[in-house]
């Protein structure tokens, strides 16, 4: 299939990639010209695990990047939207750049070409979106809805093995061709109608989100007594109604999904007239979660006020260098507003870290962890790095009272306290 891509985002780039490596003729578009520079040279803009291999495998054979609509567009069966959704003042999905996308390729749409959105949308878009099209083509086309399941540092791997295939359409000719398409994923293949594709995608992130903020407060009220939340979570598991997976209580959730997607689903509940909804109180619960933690390991370390604090993991989770909504943002803050002094590492987020953090004279980067943590007083595991959780800290142990502060439980308390430093987990 020819399948033109339009947004070189992070879901646009992986798509690109995977649908070149299933065999299909694809191009990447977006009006960023470095962008599309990079991408021509092989070059990602950003840090994906496998990624920029499997563009070069490709590149200059059936993959190519462009800015031009004219070119990218005409003779192709397939117009993936995968631009960025921003959230709108009220919490809504903005979705200017995808209607911008609609109305730049239509004048150029091949008949009986297929346009499919993949970024994040609210039910009802394709209903925005199809008289905008119309308005500036002839051609005959169908719309459908294609959502995206992949997570960040693994999105190689979850593209090319997806759990599931969503393909959101009512018209049976542009349903068969999809379902074509996605066969090799070897995959199971959901067909259901635009809008409950667009729920279901929502309500994935959104299930998810919960499950994180119902782990965070049981953890929270194992602080309150002797129960350990890892020992919890062991008696929970067993249960196939709950299962053993995603349950690391920790910082609260971030990521360039999860805060959003909660946020635009509790705007879009509170449109319809649900305004008490369990969704809004989700993002509340998130948001107060790190300076709610920070008060509290500021009793047990008595107050931040000129601490040295080594803030382990910067980018939002491991294996990416994205910092969007990451914990160390609001944490950095809060700790120099405290008049705490702190050293920052992360394997390969610093970079991004110099603009997503305020410049400060009390915030410096570290290449490495044996240099962040020379003078701390507080040793602060954000991220569970592999890099950061394989770390011998017990070799790094100063001669000086010492916290140890593991935000995602990653670590063994009892080494840890023999070494000498006073340990404080979650729900421990
Ligand atoms: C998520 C969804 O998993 C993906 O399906 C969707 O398409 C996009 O959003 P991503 O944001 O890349 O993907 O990250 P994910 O690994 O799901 O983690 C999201 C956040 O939840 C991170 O901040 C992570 O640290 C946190 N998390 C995850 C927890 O706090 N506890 C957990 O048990 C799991």
């Amino acid at each position: 299939m020819n399948i033109t891509i339009i947004g070189t985002g992070f879901v646009g780039v992986v798509s690109a990639a995977v649908y070149a490596s299933h065999g299909h003729t694809v191009t990447g578009l977006d009006i960023d010209s470095s962008k599309i520079a990079q991408l021509n040279q092989g070059k990602v803009p950003f840090y994906e695990p496998g990624l920029s291999e499997l563009i070069n495998q490709h590149l200059a054979k059936n993959l190519n990047f462009t800015t031009e609509y004219a070119e990218a567009i005409p003779s192709n069966e397939l117009i993936i939207i995968a631009v960025g959704t921003p959230s709108a003042s009220d919490g809504t999905a903005d979705l200017t750049y995808v209607k911008a996308a609609a109305k730049s390729l239509a004048p150029h749409l091949a008949e009986n070409s297929i346009v499919a959105i993949k970024s994040t949308v609210p039910p009802g878009t394709l209903d925005h979106l199809q008289p905008i099209i119309a308005k500036h083509t002839s051609a005959r086309f169908t719309l459908a809805s294609l959502p995206e399941f992949l997570r960040e540092g693994k999105a190689v791997n979850d593209s090319l093995e997806p759990d599931r295939v969503v393909i959101g359409a009512n018209n049976q000719e542009t349903i068969d061709r999809l379902t074509k398409l996605h066969q090799p994923f070897n995959a199971p293949i959901i067909v259901v109608s635009p809008d409950s594709a667009q729920m279901g995608k929502y309500t994935a992130n959104a299930y998810l989100a919960t499950r994180i903020t119902f782990i965070n407060q049981i953890a929270d009220l194992c602080d309150k007594n002797g129960a350990d939340i890892d020992q919890v979570i062991q008696v929970i598991s067993p249960d196939h109604r709950i299962g053993p997976h995603y349950w690391y209580p920790g910082f609260g959730y971030g990521g360039s999904c999860f805060p959003k997607d909660v946020k635009e689903l509790a705007a879009y509940a509170k449109q319809t007239g649900l305004d008490h909804n369990l969704l809004v109180e989700l993002n509340r619960l998130n948001e107060e979660r790190i300076p709610k933690l920070l008060r509290r390991f500021s009793e047990q370390i008595d107050g931040w006020d000129d601490k040295q604090v080594a803030v382990l993991g910067l980018a939002f989770k491991p294996h990416t260098n994205d910092m969007r909504e990451a914990p160390s943002i609001k944490t950095i803050e809060y700790l120099l507003n405290e008049g705490a002094i702190v050293t920052g590492y992360d394997p390969e987020a610093l970079k991004t870290a110099q603009t997503a953090l305020p410049s400060h004279d009390k915030l410096t980067f570290s290449k490495s962890i044996n240099e962040a943590v020379t003078q701390a007083d507080v040793v602060l595991a954000l991220i569970e790095w592999p890099q950061i959780v394989e770390f011998d800290f017990t070799q790094t142990k100063l001669n000086k009272p010492q916290w140890f502060i593991d935000a995602r439980n990653q670590f063994n308390a009892s080494e840890l306290r023999e070494a000498g430093y006073e340990y404080l987990g979650i729900g421990k």
